[in-house]
């Protein structure tokens, strides 16, 4: 079985402040934690094992997080999910559906 998974981690460390240093917080005292920008990606590729996806996501220098990921089912339809989490926003997705061979959804509801 072959696997090929790429994967990458980026990390903005320019942009990081410096690690928080001194006596850990008091219990009941709030901690804001400073937004650390990332991004990172991955892709599974198995013909063998039909095991396709992928996923990539990235964090902004505001915090925002926008991403998405697909997964090929085994009705032969690749669901991709996209999504936001932007300000205040919570968690916002869009969930879409795509025949994998379209050639092939095609002919069979014609
Ligand atoms: C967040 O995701 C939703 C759903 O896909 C989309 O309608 C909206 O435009 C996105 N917001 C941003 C800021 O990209």
């Amino acid at each position: 079985m072959k696997v090929i998974i790429i994967a990458s981690l980026l990390v903005v460390a320019l942009a990081l402040p410096a690690p928080q240093t001194g006596p850990a917080p008091a219990v009941g005292q709030s901690v804001v934690w400073p937004i650390r920008p990332y991004s990172y990606a991955y892709e599974i590729s198995d013909p063998p094992s039909n095991n396709f996806q992928n996923k990539a996501e990235i964090k902004n220098a505001n915090g925002d997080v926008f991403g998405s990921y697909s997964v090929l089912m085994p009705d032969n339809f690749i669901y991709t999910t996209t999504y936001n989490v932007t300000g205040l926003s919570g968690f916002v997705y869009n969930l879409v559906k795509t025949p994998a061979n379209p050639a092939a959804a095609a002919a069979t509801t014609a």
